[in-house]
């Protein structure tokens, strides 16, 4: 929290991190997958998600919302690269990841991510289960005027689906974190990789418990949702129970710009005293 008394986030996403080595022997997701990756040799390039985390730190952000995909396959040495590509933007205290479809892509991706990006993740209070990760979410940090909840939607799926699902007992956990606050003093702002809402978006790629999602954020009154997973920098509001959400995408922080992308970019999310908030969007 600034002087100003304004509290800052910066969200960021998408990392997409390359290059991505063929997965030899991890099983066909992984191989059709890296097919899929080929087909767009160009969409992705990690010296522009570096200079992302120059803009970033420069920015000095309160702290930082990164809403997943930070690689492709899971393999051990992307989320090595992963580590790194986190390490760039701030110390694990100062940023908070909500994992993505890409982040736990295979069943035995899941131990790998742990031991790489363990430091990233908040401690295990739902079921342990060495196949999934949200047992680890949602992670609370109170920073200035903002409660940022981030939520964990990536769970491994089956061969074609980039589906994302937050699943009851972490539901019930959010909805208990979202009681505990004290809503005079503090504003939640919600960090999850797949949009809850999103008109047109395909079954393939939805958050299967989406509609759950936004009754329970209406029924709390949190105004704003950072998601990733698009690639591009919408802005939609839906109205839920009479309360209106607001739901703010993030372009790939690594995108080139092609093939129907945004170019890459961020966003800060500026909180005042009085729990009033303003998005301003920035290029690289
Ligand atoms: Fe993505
Ligand atoms: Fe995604």
């Amino acid at each position: 929290m600034r002087g100003s008394g304004v509290t800052t986030i910066a969200h960021v996403s998408d990392l997409h991190l390359a290059p991505v080595p063929f997965p030899f022997g991890e099983g066909l997701k992984p191989a059709l997958g890296w097919i899929n990756w080929r087909r767009k040799p160009d969409a992705h390039d990690p010296a522009i998600a570096a200079r992302v985390a120059e803009a970033v730190r420069a920015a000095a952000p309160d702290q930082v919302a990164m809403t997943g995909d930070l690689i492709e396959l899971g393999q051990a040495s992307e989320y090595g690269a992963a580590a790194e590509a986190l390490a760039a933007f701030g110390p694990p205290c100062r940023l908070s990841w909500a994992p993505g479809n890409h982040d736990v892509y295979t069943v035995r991706a899941v131990p790998r991510l742990r031991e790489a990006l363990g430091g990233w993740l908040a401690p295990e209070t739902g079921p342990q289960n060495a196949a999934d990760i949200r047992g680890h979410f949602p992670r609370l940090v109170v920073v200035g005027r903002v409660a940022l909840v981030t939520l964990c939607s990536g769970l491994p799926t089956w061969l074609f689906s980039a589906e994302g699902e937050i699943g009851a007992a972490q539901l019930a956990r959010f909805d208990a974190a979202l009681s505990s606050l004290d809503r005079t003093a503090h504003l939640p702002v919600i960090a999850i990789h797949h949009p809850p809402h999103a008109p047109g978006l395909s079954p393939l790629k939805r958050l299967r418990d989406g509609d759950v999602m936004m009754r329970l954020l209406a029924r709390h009154r949190c105004p704003l949702v950072l998601h990733g997973h698009l690639h591009t920098a919408g802005e939609t509001t839906a109205t839920v129970d009479g309360f209106a959400i607001t739901l703010a995408g993030a372009p790939s922080a690594s995108s080139a710009g092609h093939h129907g992308d945004d170019p890459a970019g961020y966003s800060l999310v500026h909180v005042d005293e009085a729990l009033g908030w303003r998005l301003e969007r920035r290029a690289v």
